[in-house]
């Protein structure tokens, strides 16, 4: 064992999770995070107003990536454009949920989505020296952007803590960026400990695309790669599995749901129910890569249950019952466990 990793542990597992760990580069800003973190799960456990505490989900969105380089020039991508949680968090945000939002740098974002991608500027106009006017056939979609997302900024306006919460993008969204899977894993640590004392309110949604394989930082080159040497060689190690570290050690009384992301779809079912057994998750949402959009399947206990997006709207989509049916299974977990 590496001696970095101080006592013994008491499972490979454990022992793999330290090392990843310790020999991972020191996240920046650690502190800052933890303190948005703590003010956020404050704010929302007294909110103003209405009194009782709100539920907190951290939604997990867009790939992760594996620097090749320390310098990094190069990098190993995984697949995720945000879609799922973007539009998970919006329903959860108006199920009364307060989402602490985990997302890959420039994946999509709630309330943005259906914006024009690449144009945003397209939306506007100017019409004299001080206006600018939205333009005629964005204004629906602008409307509906600044309203939802003002909705969520309100009560953040009205509260008692909004000088200390400047950096807190709403009293229901706190928003935190990632780009490898260091800080990925890193955050998920720091969220999953901070929402710790919640105890059965607090639900991990976990929709991110995390990489499996990854480049320790001490055996990876410091400079640019260069392509001269010849082809590359490299070894790649497993990232190891923290789904069992969130439910056992990070936050225990937590109501965990992981996604299983399959392209065959003969062996997703059978791979997602492995997946809830072996890392004791409350429901694994699983979906093929081509049919995401319309429909997944989601196993909990000896239950299977196929929710597909309402085909009779043009526009609705499958979080929406998928959102309503977790909401109701959550809220069964909570009285359940008597808290
Ligand atoms: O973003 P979109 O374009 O809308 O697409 C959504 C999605 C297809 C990415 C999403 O619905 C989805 O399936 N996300 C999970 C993809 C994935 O990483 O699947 P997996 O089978 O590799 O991992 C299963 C679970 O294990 C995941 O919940 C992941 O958080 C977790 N995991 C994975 C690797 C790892 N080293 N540690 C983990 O904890």
């Amino acid at each position: 064992m590496d001696s970095r990793n101080g006592p013994a542990s008491e499972t490979p597992l454990d022992a793999e999770i330290e090392s990843f760990f310790d020999s991972a580069p020191p996240l920046k800003d650690s502190a800052g995070i933890i303190k948005k973190l703590k003010e956020f799960i404050e704010f929302n456990s007294t909110p103003p107003g209405k009194g009782s505490p709100r539920r907190v989900v951290c939604v997990t969105s867009g790939g992760t990536t594996v620097p090749l380089e320390q310098r990094c020039v190069r990098f190993i991508d995984n697949f995720s454009s945000g879609n799922r949680g973007a539009t998970s968090t919006e329903y959860f945000i108006k199920a009364g949920y307060a989402v602490i939002f985990l997302y890959r740098r420039g994946s999509f974002q709630p309330y943005c989505q259906s914006l024009p991608e690449d144009l945003l500027l397209e939306c506007f106009e100017c019409s004299d020296d001080s206006t600018i006017q939205v333009h005629q056939p964005h204004t629906k979609a602008v409307k509906r952007a600044v309203r939802d997302h003002h909705a969520i900024t309100v009560t953040m306006s009205q509260s008692r803590i909004l000088g200390l919460l400047q950096a807190v993008a709403g009293g229901q969204l706190l928003k935190l960026p990632f780009t490898t899977i260091f800080e990925y894993l890193q955050m998920l640590q720091s969220i999953a400990m901070s929402m710790r004392d919640l105890g059965s309110h607090a639900v991990f949604y976990l929709a991110a695309a995390v990489s499996d394989f990854y480049v320790p930082w001490e055996s990876m080159a410091e400079h640019k790669i260069q392509s001269a040497s010849g082809p590359l060689d490299m070894r790649l190690v497993q990232v190891p599995k923290m789904l069992l570290a969130l439910k056992k050690e990070w936050a225990p009384m937590a109501f965990c749901i992981s996604f299983k992301l399959e392209t065959d779809s003969n062996i997703l079912l059978e791979k997602a129910e492995m997946a809830r057994e072996k890392y004791r998750m409350h429901m694994v949402v699983a979906n093929e890569l081509s049919t995401r959009r319309e429909e997944v399947t989601v196993v909990t206990g000896n239950e299977r249950i196929l929710v597909c997006r309402d085909k009779t709207r043009a526009d609705s989509d499958v979080e929406e019952p998928l959102i309503e049916l977790i909401v109701s299974r959550h809220s069964a977990y909570v009285k359940d466990s008597g808290l």
